[in-house]
């Protein structure tokens, strides 16, 4: 009787002792915040104790990272909190000041609520993990935050962010369900590769490595053409239903080249390069319907699923990878310049339309042989594309055509930002600096830029357009309209712990969405502080990938 008591008053001393453990240790793992930090000073009575203890896990880090000959990453200049909104925004420093406060605003909310989660939910301050990453907790908004908190000097910030990507990040272990193949490309292996390449941590390029690995699996089909989605927990891949009878997407396969090729010129691993080789060399071979690209590909067959084109999505960001590859490896390949000239050329001939009153210029969608003119938001990427092409073209002539399309894409996509709701009497969302997920040309002499898709989900495309226009114009309309998006922006999306897409822009009163997509993080705000920043980030030396990720351009 006596010794079975005396167990039992062991196990729980022991087990009392084994949870203090775990409860103490688990403190190193949290989010760093000031409540936190202020109730641990108050329970372990030793002011600054967790300020030691992040100072000594920050010395093991840097010296692990020594001892594995790998240079600890040099720090950008801080800036002081005091000096984060509070100077004014009237001139470009001022305006940064602001948009890196409300970056700042977007990454603690997320932090504190949602730290590990892939997104965060503002309104209702919690995780929000279920989208294009599956059900699994993988910190997307951390990994495409990264390099925008590096560029905006908010250094404590991306230490944190480092430093889960470091202990936390593994998508083997914690992906659940299906992953978008496409998705996780841009923004997990784009996200750590901008890291890497912005501060030489090798750190990053590892697990950059590790997540391109794990997508490989996905390349193994009868043409090499990809699917969209892959269970990293069973290495099953498959592809949508709903794309015309489960073909690949030209915009998916067709947006990894930037990616695998510089994951393999840094690894000087050739396997990720010859898997987007083998998908051009398909695509080479293949008829193109009047020079245009389906956005289907049956990746089992190798042929084109039904006809459908588009400068929006399921299409984008092949012809942007194109132009952009060509770029990149210092216009040396000019495989990459002659497909995008085709087929650039053909959506010219067929698809860009300019409507009847107001002149403006837009692309509208083909389906099969009917004509859909409709201009989707995510299409006004292509006014950066232009520009970016017109700055590169050696004759004056295309230099001149291919900026002048650029400004008449960027009017267009503005006037979607500017205009409300003809039958709306209050003043919209939209006339105040955000616009509709797409806007149509519906008759002869007028046009409604109302639709169905009414929504704002944060997106950049429109702003992308302004920032690479301000840079090779230097017109200052396109501030201007970036600067309305801002104020727009903190008018209309921010909430309680971050910002929140919009569900209809032509009311007068936002009706939110509650969520915080990763990609307001890593590219409209990016973009944002990078049109009232000349001086970093310069396009002859970087190329962004379709995520606002930045890798340097290989001369
Ligand atoms: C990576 O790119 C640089 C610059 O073009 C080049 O010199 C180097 O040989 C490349 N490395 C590999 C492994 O391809």
């Amino acid at each position: 009787m006596t010794a079975c008591r005396l167990r039992e008053t062991h196990v729980v001393v022991f087990g009392f002792i084994v949870l203090m453990c775990i409860c103490f240790s688990s403190i190193f793992y949290l989010p760093k915040n000031e409540e936190t930090i202020f109730s641990l000073e108050l329970h372990s009575g030793r002011p600054g104790a967790r300020h030691v203890n992040v100072a000594r896990d920050q010395k093991a880090l840097y010296e692990k990272i020594e001892k594995a000959n790998i240079p600890p990453p040099p720090m950008p200049e801080t800036i002081k909190e005091s000096q984060i909104a509070d100077m004014g925004t009237s001139t470009p420093e001022g305006k940064r000041n602001k948009i890196k406060e409300m970056m700042k605003f977007a990454w603690d909310g997320y932090r504190q609520y949602a730290w590990g989660s892939n997104e965060l939910k503002p309104i209702s301050k919690i995780g929000h993990s279920s989208s294009v990453f599956g059900r699994g907790e993988l910190g997307a908004t951390i990994v495409d935050a990264l390099d925008t908190l590096w560029i905006m000097g908010l250094t404590k910030e991306f230490e944190e962010g480092r430093k889960w990507v470091e202990m936390s990040l593994d998508l083997k272990k914690n992906a659940r369900g299906d992953l978008s193949v496409f998705e996780t490309n841009i923004r997990f292996v784009g996200g750590l590769l901008s890291a890497y390449a912005l501060t030489k941590d090798g750190m990053f390029l590892r697990k950059a490595e590790e997540v391109a690995n794990l997508l490989l699996p996905a390349f193994e089909t009868t043409t090499g053409i990809p699917f969209s989605l892959i269970n990293l927990q069973t290495g099953r891949a498959s592809n949508y239903g709903w794309a015309s009878g489960g073909c690949s997407i030209l915009s998916e396969f067709g947006s990894l080249q930037l990616e695998f090729d510089y994951l393999s010129n840094l690894t000087g691993n050739p396997v990720y390069s010859q898997k987007v080789e083998k998908i051009n060399n398909v695509l080479a071979q293949l008829d193109k319907p009047e020079g245009l690209v389906p956005m289907y590909l049956n990746p089992h067959t190798g042929k084109w699923g039904s006809r459908d084109f588009s400068m929006g999505a399921m299409a984008d960001s092949y012809y942007e990878y194109l132009l952009k590859t060509w770029l990149i490896e210092g216009k040396k390949n000019k495989n990459y310049k002659q497909w995008y000239d085709d087929v650039i050329k053909a959506m010219e001939n067929k698809m860009l339309y300019r409507s009847k009153r107001d002149k403006l210029q837009y692309f509208a969608n083909l389906k099969g042989s009917r004509v859909e003119h409709k201009m989707e938001h995510l299409a006004c990427f292509s006014a950066g594309m232009f520009a970016l092409q017109a700055k590169n073209e050696a004759s004056p002539d295309a230099r001149k055509h291919y900026m002048t399309l650029a400004e008449e894409i960027g009017r267009t996509c503005h006037e979607s930002y500017a205009r409300s709701n003809t039958l709306s009497i209050a003043v919209s969302i939209a006339e105040l600096g955000v616009g509709p997920e797409a806007f149509q040309f519906l008759n002869e002499n007028e046009e409604a830029m109302t639709s169905r898709d009414k929504y704002y989900i944060l997106r950049p495309e429109v702003l992308e357009g302004w920032f690479y226009l301000w840079r090779m114009t230097k017109d200052e309309k396109y501030r201007r309209w970036a600067w309305d998006m801002a104020e727009a922006l903190e008018k209309n999306s921010r909430v309680g712990a971050g910002f929140s897409g919009i569900r209809d822009v032509y009311a007068s009163t936002p009706d939110h969405d509650d969520v915080q997509q990763s990609f307001l993080l890593a590219e409209t705000f990016k973009y944002l502080y990078l049109i009232f920043d000349d001086d970093s980030m310069k396009l002859d030396e970087w190329v962004f990938n379709t995520e606002a990720h930045a890798f340097p351009i290989r001369n």
